[in-house]
């Protein structure tokens, strides 16, 4: 049978988490060898491994992989470093810390379909227990010994404090509170992604130009999913996310939904500046979004993101992982949970 080159494989044929699985395969396992091998608190192995199960959608590390890959192609080199495995499996520990520290903010009772960490132990401790993985994943960062990489990744964790902080205020006017929210959007979900393809780019030795691209498709993918995860808190069912629908509203948090639709409807105006709190807030909220264009407006918005993602890996060389990242963009606009 003649092999088949990388690069020359149809478009139909190209599943990205297929691509990424000799390269993920075992990822989940060797986080969770981290962490038990990283203390001697017996407690702190199984709620810092409660959400690395492999339950989760791994959309970090499989975009991480997928960019290294697409950029080692581009260079003429067919292998996932060692040191860019190792960014795919701290996204994956930066994303679980924050939603370790999530679930005790939102007092989430449920997540991925079984009760959520903080109704299994204690707030104290699942807030240290995602202290914990977050200071496993700085060992791992360290080891890595790329300064540059090491900024990188050191800002998500900012952006994703600032993003927490920035979602418990919100802006007096229309134009203000979209500004607002973007930012927040960014620093809450893209910065971690963008970062990442940041980081692996950097590894892969290839010049400012081509690490501003890896980074640019990482922001615009990352704003889209955040888009879709808002979009899907009004239209999804509590079954396929695996958790409470128009969460966001009971939170008292105004996303992009609510903030198109409030052109429409100017009366959740006054909702949003009481944060849904009086009785048949939420309930008209949710209504008013569904009767607005709001959803539409907020796919529309994904939708831009991801076409702009898109053509940036457009110049990158064609290569089956190339061709995989555009089909990610896709399925985060078309995913169900
Ligand atoms: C999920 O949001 C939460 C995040 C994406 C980020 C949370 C970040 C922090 C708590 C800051 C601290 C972070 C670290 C690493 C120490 P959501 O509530 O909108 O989504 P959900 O419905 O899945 O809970
Ligand atoms: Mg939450």
């Amino acid at each position: 049978m003649q092999t088949q080159m990388p690069g020359s494989l149809p478009d139909y044929q190209i599943d990205p988490y297929r691509l990424a699985e000799d390269d993920f395969k075992d990822m989940f396992g060797d986080i969770r060898l981290e962490l038990i091998n990283n203390t001697t608190q017996e407690e702190l192995q199984p709620i810092s491994t409660y959400y690395l199960d492999g339950q989760g959608k791994a959309v970090r590390p499989i975009l991480t992989i997928l960019m290294a890959r697409a950029i080692n192609y581009h260079k003429g080199r067919n292998v996932l470093s060692h040191s860019q495995r190792q960014v795919a499996m701290i996204s994956e520990m930066i994303h679980t810390s924050s939603l370790l520290h999530d679930d005790v903010i939102d007092q989430s009772d449920i997540r991925r379909g079984k009760p959520s960490v903080n109704a299994v132990w204690s707030q104290k401790k699942v807030a240290m227990a995602g202290d914990y993985i977050l200071s496993v994943a700085c060992l791992m960062i360290s080891r890595l010994q790329n300064d540059d990489v090491s900024i990188a990744i050191s800002q998500i964790v900012t952006d994703l404090v600032q993003g927490e902080f920035m979602q418990l205020g919100s802006k007096e006017t229309e134009n203000e509170r979209f500004a607002h929210y973007l930012t927040k959007t960014y620093r809450k979900t893209a910065s971690l992604i963008a970062n990442c393809c940041k980081a692996v780019a950097i590894l892969a030795e290839v010049d400012d130009r081509m690490i501003e691209m890896a980074f640019q498709y990482g922001r615009n993918v990352g704003l889209a999913f955040q888009l879709v995860d808002d979009l899907l808190d009004f239209v999804a069912s509590s079954e396929a996310l695996g958790k409470p629908t128009a969460a966001d509203l009971k939170l008292g948090l105004a996303t992009a939904p609510v903030l198109f639709a409030c052109e429409q409807y100017p009366e959740l105006n006054a909702m949003i500046m009481r944060r849904f709190q009086e009785h048949g807030d939420v309930k008209k909220a949710f209504e008013l979004v569904h009767k607005s264009n709001g959803l539409e407006q907020t796919r529309f918005l994904a939708k831009k993101h991801c076409a702009e993602a898109n053509k940036i890996v457009q110049s990158f060389a064609k290569s089956p992982y190339q061709k995989a990242l555009i089909i990610m963009a896709d399925l985060v606009i078309n995913r169900m949970k």
